[in-house]
């Protein structure tokens, strides 16, 4: 049975490594949806995602033109989801998350989804450390998000520390594990 993943990018160092994360995902049969944020084009384009994919990349709230709905809104993409994974995710993303803020086309889906979401986190180690972002995690998590990583070791800086990507094997397995513990419920419902 094909599974469905949407797969939002943010805005980090690490965004290069969702064209691998895409491939991967593909590999193993799921149908691929990407979203970027815009703070994500700035390090890696549509046009690489897309072509992974296999699918037009979604990075607008709103059509260009003002009148009419866009083709594949938020809902529509919130609905296609068996598992939203959100990699990488960015400190930002994290606190819009837990704070239900919804100002982009990736916050609204992941906020008007049912199905589980997985944030795959990859930050500055201090950033990771930080009180905030910390309290963010915990409250994400209670609401049944799964996180992965990060890991520890060479960071962007050149420092080592907490804040890798985790490994693409493990974000893919992760986002399965989630697809799976959600089968059989109603998206639309839960
Ligand atoms: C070179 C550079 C690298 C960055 N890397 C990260 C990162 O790895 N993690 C992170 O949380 N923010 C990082 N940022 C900051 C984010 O890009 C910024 O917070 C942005 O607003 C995130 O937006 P988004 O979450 O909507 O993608 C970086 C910024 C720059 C200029």
């Amino acid at each position: 049975m094909g599974r469905n993943v949407v797969l939002g990018v943010c805005g980090s160092i690490a965004a290069y490594k969702s064209a691998e994360i895409v491939r991967e995902l593909r590999k193993n049969g799921w149908t691929v949806k990407v979203v970027m944020t815009a703070a994500a084009r700035q390090f890696i384009t549509p046009l690489t995602l897309s072509t992974l994919s296999g699918n037009p990349v979604y990075c607008e709230m709103f059509s260009p033109d003002a009148h009419s709905r866009p083709r594949e809104d938020h809902i529509a993409l919130s609905e296609f989801a068996d598992v939203i994974l959100v990699a990488p995710a960015t400190a930002s993303i994290i606190g819009k998350a837990a704070c239900g803020i919804c100002d982009d086309l990736l916050t609204c889906t992941i906020l008007a989804s049912g199905c589980g979401v997985v944030f795959a986190p990859a930050m500055n180690d201090r950033m990771w450390k930080n009180g905030i972002v910390r309290a963010n995690v915990e409250k994400l998590e209670e609401s049944g998000c799964l996180f992965v990583g990060p890991e520890e070791g060479e960071l962007a800086s050149g420092k080592t520390g907490t804040g890798r990507l985790a490994a693409t094997g493990k974000i893919v397995a992760a986002a399965e594990s989630m697809a799976d513990s959600h089968k059989g419920r109603d998206k639309k419902k839960c």
